[in-house]
């Protein structure tokens, strides 16, 4: 059965994973395909099927698939040590790793933790910051401020970080939550305010936080300086950069960049954060494109001086089993080789450029795409009932399940998803590997223009 066969639920043959799926999304109304061979942007299911990895899975895939120099160093390193624990023993490919980050990252991340994911790299980051102020005689400070909505990642703190009000029956009064300010939005804004004035008024709500809870009571500011899925790919504007900066300057404040989705080169420099060199953050949290999906990887960027003070007083005394395998390191540094050999962060400027202005042309042929945001290769594109007044498609549409069938149907594998309970509006993301062409960009756009014909003509039935 393909996917254009099955029109609802109840058509569906039984769950596909088996009991696997209760561990994942359930409310699909089509069945996900079973993938089984994959190359560049492509993928293949059990049924032959072919599919443009339109959004690299999560946005993991930076390299492409299948690439053989990579599968040869993660063989090579598991035939020649396969691993020696980070507390009994010290290996090369950690050090070449984290060396090759940190000088890929430039003056202010001289040191690197590694982890096997994002939200692990983003716990090592609010972890060293604790252990930094309870061993620098600040143990005061235990706030962590977050952007409503926004993303940081699955294990319970992390969770608690995420500004996802739809999470609120599973933390009452459980688990460790940050304290909320508004994300700097550029889209749908409250009446009267402009993508300027509400950055301004984020940063007020910031700093009026930060004097709510008392200046020496907050650890550190985390944000996503290209959102993901919780904005739609939202960029905000350069002057909140400056204010986010000089507002934890001034309280002494940790400012943390979570780049686990936009950072590695996807938005056209290796750290977003370069796109703003008189802002820089404190802490650059790092995963996704680092692994490329070849091995789980994360990486922490710290300054030198932090780690070094704080290893002269009681280090940073967190590890997992998995920190620095080094299979994944070889497999990190054979990623980082591949990104240099095929100028891919180059490629993800020209080519981001290139999607973004083919995007905008079809909004003028489906007015129901709202917005198209983002930059690089991390577009996100917001679906809406009407592009004037912005008014979101009904809910009862399920508008992110629906595109992502019709991309199906047409040979887009698609990432989306409601989140927030739908509240900030619907989107999803165009994110193809770093390695894309002007030839396939130009194939993604003609399945995108099929996508969106179906998808519209469902609409318009619908209403
Ligand atoms: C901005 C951001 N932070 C953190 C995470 C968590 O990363 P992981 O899923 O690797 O734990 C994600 C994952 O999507 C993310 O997009």
């Amino acid at each position: 059965m393909s996917p254009s066969d099955v029109k609802s639920f109840a058509d569906t043959p039984p769950l596909r994973g088996g009991a696997q799926d209760v561990f994942y999304a359930q409310n699909n109304i089509v069945p996900l395909p079973v993938i089984t061979h994959t190359k560049g942007i492509y993928m293949w299911d059990e049924n032959g099927n072919e599919y443009i990895d339109a959004s690299s899975g999560p946005v993991v895939s930076n390299i492409g698939h299948g690439n053989e120099r990579v599968a040869d160093a993660m063989a090579e390193q598991a035939r020649q040590m396969d691993f020696a624990y980070s507390r009994v023993a010290r290996h090369q490919p950690n050090i070449a790793l984290t060396d090759r980050i940190a000088t890929l990252s430039g003056p202010g991340y001289e040191r690197v933790a590694l982890s096997s994911g994002g939200s692990e790299a983003m716990e090592i980051a609010i972890k060293f910051v604790r252990q930094y102020f309870v061993a620098t005689g600040q143990p005061e400070r235990r706030h962590l401020l977050t952007c409503q909505p926004s993303y940081h990642g699955s294990t319970i703190a992390t969770l608690g970080m995420s500004g996802d009000e739809a999470l609120g029956d599973f933390f009452d009064g459980f688990g460790m939550t940050s304290h909320k300010v508004p994300a700097p939005l550029t889209y749908r804004l409250p009446k009267s305010h402009t993508p300027e004035s509400y950055a301004k008024f984020s940063l007020e709500a910031l700093e009026a936080k930060i004097q709510e809870l008392g200046p020496n009571t907050v650890l550190a500011f985390a944000m996503e300086p290209v959102g993901g899925l919780a904005t739609g790919c939202t960029v905000p504007l350069p002057a909140y950069f400056e204010g986010i900066r000089e507002i934890c300057s001034r309280h002494r404040i940790f400012l943390i960049f979570d780049e686990v989705l936009c950072g590695t080169g996807r938005t056209g420099k290796f750290l977003n954060a370069h796109y703003y060199p008189d802002a820089l953050p404190d802490i650059v949290v790092m995963a996704k494109g680092l692994g490329s999906g070849y091995a789980p990887l994360g990486a922490t960027l710290f300054p030198a001086r932090l780690v070094d003070h704080l290893s002269t007083l009681t280090g940073f005394n967190f590890s997992h089993t998995y920190n620095a395998s080094p299979i994944t390191c070889a497999t990190g540094l054979a990623v980082l080789d591949e990104y240099e050999r095929l100028s891919l962060i180059d490629n993800a400027a020209a080519m981001g450029d290139y999607l973004r202005e083919r995007v905008w042309a079809l909004a003028d042929e489906f007015p129901i795409i709202g917005d198209v945001r983002g930059k690089g290769l991390l577009l996100g594109i917001e679906l809406v009932a009407d592009p004037v007044s912005k008014e979101p498609m009904a809910a009862q549409f399920l508008p992110t399940e629906k595109i992502r069938i019709h991309g199906l149907n047409n040979g887009l594998m698609i990432y989306s998803r409601r989140t927030a309970g739908g509240k900030y509006g619907d989107w999803f993301l165009l994110s193809p590997p770093l390695t894309i062409t002007r030839t396939e960009c130009d194939e993604l756009m003609r399945r995108l223009m099929n996508t969106m014909t179906g998808f519209t003509k469902e609409w318009e039935e619908y209403e």
